[in-house]
């Protein structure tokens, strides 16, 4: 089966790398960004820009897929909906040309148009958020951790900032299933929050406590997972020693600070690993802007080492919405599996159990793109331990 996965630029910046190397012939990339973002909200630009020609599980199965990326940033995304919304569906409409028999809708494209079903309902193929993925990766990068600093998760209390977005629910509900005591970080207050509250039985509702003030809250708990759809609110500075954030966000949550701080671990949650036998393959991926991946295999490690790594299409660090497309194309099935704020749990096991079974990695930990040293994981432990 082919499958279609809908990208977004995540800055101004890199819509201008996007104009460059689609080899437009224009002024655009070198005019300001002012300039750009009118330009791209103007023209409505989608392009193919990646090809899987061919992914292949650890049961053998195979399947290929193409990217397509709508040239707005998240902030446009967000505030120009309707636009966005008929975009991202053209976008759709281009991937069931080529042949996609289900869409996986990317970070901001699966956030706007009542997450994922006004998009659904106009596309001319399923698509799903692939959050459901999103939300088990997450959950294993916490109980790496766990294991990996040895904590003990009754004595901590857990933050999650962007209640109750789609993947903030879904975490909140697995972790008051495990008994542990929660803050839970929303904007405003609303009829959901009250049902959300009056719906827990009394013994779980006093292990909740709401909070709109993000800095009030990361005082009292260092175990964080953060899924807004604002990006760049926690600054690093505002964290207790011995932190853990689990960023899914994308763009991210915590700002990109150039000076790093050596006491807290912050973790790019929410990617995945294609399955290992892929990595035989896929040097045959053909990427239309850079020629010289048909080069031969023995530069592959070179290759995935400084180009593809950290750029979101694989093979290590792959977003979990498209793990999630690529797991239902594995298993042939062109199902809408991911919509709307409600994720069942049972529906989040599921797709995880069918991505470990296609092989998909979820052990391998990056923060900003970057590996994470045995040192940091210790001095963030010893962080952590020390103010027990
Ligand atoms: N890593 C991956 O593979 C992956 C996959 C899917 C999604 N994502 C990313 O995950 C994030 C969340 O996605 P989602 O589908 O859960 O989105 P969502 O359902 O729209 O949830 C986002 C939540 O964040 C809240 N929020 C926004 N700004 C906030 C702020 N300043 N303080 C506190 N809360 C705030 C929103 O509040 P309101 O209800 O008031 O709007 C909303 O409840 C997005 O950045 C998305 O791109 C990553």
């Amino acid at each position: 089966m082919k499958f279609g996965f809908i990208a977004h630029a995540r800055w101004t910046s890199e819509l201008r790398k996007i104009f460059l190397l689609r080899h437009d012939v224009s002024l655009i990339p070198f005019k300001s960004n002012k300039a750009i973002e009118k330009k791209s909200l103007e023209a409505g630009l989608i392009k193919d820009i990646f090809t899987y020609r061919k992914v292949l599980s650890a049961q053998k199965t195979r399947c290929s897929g193409r990217v397509f990326c709508v040239f707005l940033t998240p902030e446009q995304l967000l505030e120009n909906q309707e636009r966005a919304v008929e975009l991202v569906v053209e976008a759709c409409s281009q991937a069931k040309e080529w042949g996609a028999e289900i869409v996986g809708l990317g970070a901001m494209t699966a956030v706007i148009g009542s997450r994922g079903r006004e998009t659904n309902a106009q596309s001319p193929v399923p698509v799903t958020t692939g959050n459901s993925l999103t939300v088990y990766s997450s959950l294993k990068a916490f109980q790496e951790m766990v294991k990996k600093l040895e904590i003990d998760i009754h004595r901590q209390k857990i933050v999650i900032v962007g209640f109750p977005g789609s993947i903030a629910l879904a975490i909140t509900r697995a972790l008051l299933e495990e008994g542990v005591s929660l803050v839970l970080v929303s904007r405003r207050t609303t009829p959901f929050l009250k049902r959300f509250m009056a719906d827990l039985d009394e013994a779980t509702r006093k292990k909740v406590e709401i909070s709109s003030d993000l800095p009030d809250a990361l005082s009292k708990g260092k175990i964080i997972f953060s899924a807004t759809s604002s990006g760049n609110l926690i600054d690093p500075d505002m964290l207790q020693p011995g932190s853990i954030v689990f960023d899914i966000a994308q763009p991210r949550d915590v700002i990109n600070k150039k000076e790093k701080r050596k006491d807290v671990l912050i973790i790019d949650a929410g990617t995945v690993s294609l399955p290992r036998t892929t990595l035989f393959n896929y040097h045959s991926i053909s990427l239309p802007f850079f020629s010289f991946l048909t080069l031969p295999a023995w530069t592959w490690q070179f290759r995935e080492q400084h180009f593809l790594n950290y750029s979101g299409v694989g093979p290590y660090y792959l977003p979990s919405c498209l793990g999630e497309t690529i797991t239902l194309a594995m298993e042939g099935r062109p199902e809408s599996f991911s919509l709307g704020r409600e994720l069942p749990l049972d529906r989040v096991r599921e797709i995880g159990r069918l991505s470990e079974k296609h092989g998909f990695i979820f052990d391998q930990f990056i923060s900003f793109d970057r590996g994470i040293s045995q040192e940091q994981y210790g001095r963030t432990k010893k962080a952590l331990n020390n103010a027990h």
